[in-house]
């Protein structure tokens, strides 16, 4: 059995009357009805419109199941490179660490008895983990603009090129009319995830990698190490 299956079954079971009312409205409102815009009415305008209502869900769950997965895995995937530069440029931690007090401090966003409550609002003002998240993910070193070769986490700091505006000198998201549209939530969850963990504890190699570049993903285990 298909382990997504019972995933598939609650998508079902939540999008299927809505799908069915918006199916419903369209055939008796024609050019009249006010056609929402967002991603699932172009999912259910790409299926063919005298289909039965269950069969129009099912595929939309399907099709949003290989969106969750591809959604999950690129966040997952570029929150590790992150820690993994967390862990060689360690000594730039204390500083990122030292933003969050200063902005949680500001936005009183730990919420009592939530652990590192961050409003969206706080994690948009850590600035410095912004640019140090978009100098971590930068693909191209001829694209970097000045001395590529180094790592320099504070590249971006009020320069307007934050880790989601994508641009030629920034390809991680794609760009121009199909840009990730994921982006700002990816960055948010990227920024909060790497928060808390370096709160937490350090990062750190086992074996230090004795180089580093950005053509090479990195590998190999990392340790989390409880802060007092
Ligand atoms: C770090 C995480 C992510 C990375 C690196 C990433 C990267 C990309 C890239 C490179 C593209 C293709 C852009 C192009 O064709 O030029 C793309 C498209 C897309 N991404 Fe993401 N993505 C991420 C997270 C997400 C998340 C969390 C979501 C949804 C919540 C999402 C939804 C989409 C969608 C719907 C498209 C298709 C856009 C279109 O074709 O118009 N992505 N993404």
């Amino acid at each position: 059995m298909n382990p997504a299956s019972k995933h598939v079954d609650v998508v079902c079971r939540v999008t299927g009357p809505e799908i069915e009312r918006r199916m419903k409205e369209a055939r008796e409102q024609g050019d009249s009805w006010n056609r929402p815009q967002d991603i699932l009415q172009v999912m259910i305008d790409q299926l063919p419109s005298d289909a039965p209502a269950p069969l129009v869900t099912e595929a939309i769950a399907n099709n949003m199941m290989t969106l969750i997965f591809a959604s999950i895995h690129t966040t997952t995937m570029h929150s590790a490179l992150v820690l993994y530069a967390l862990a060689d440029y360690e000594e730039y931690v204390q500083e990122l660490l030292d933003e969050q007090v200063a902005v949680l401090a500001e936005e009183e966003a730990e919420e009592p008895g939530v652990e590192f409550g961050f409003s969206s609002n706080a994690v948009k003002k850590m600035v410095k983990l912004d640019s140090f998240l978009r100098e971590s993910l930068m693909l191209d070193e001829e694209l970097q603009g000045p001395d590529p070769e180094n790592f320099n986490p504070w590249r971006f700091v009020n320069k307007n090129k934050q880790a989601t505006k994508v641009g030629v000198d920034f390809l991680r998201f794609g760009m121009g009319k199909h840009a990730c549209p994921g982006r700002f939530f990816a960055i948010q969850e990227i920024k909060t995830i790497v928060s808390i963990i370096m709160r937490k504890s350090r990062i750190v190699r086992p074996t230090p990698s004795a180089s580093r570049s950005i053509k090479e993903h990195p590998e190999g285990p990392l340790m989390f190490i409880k802060r007092e």
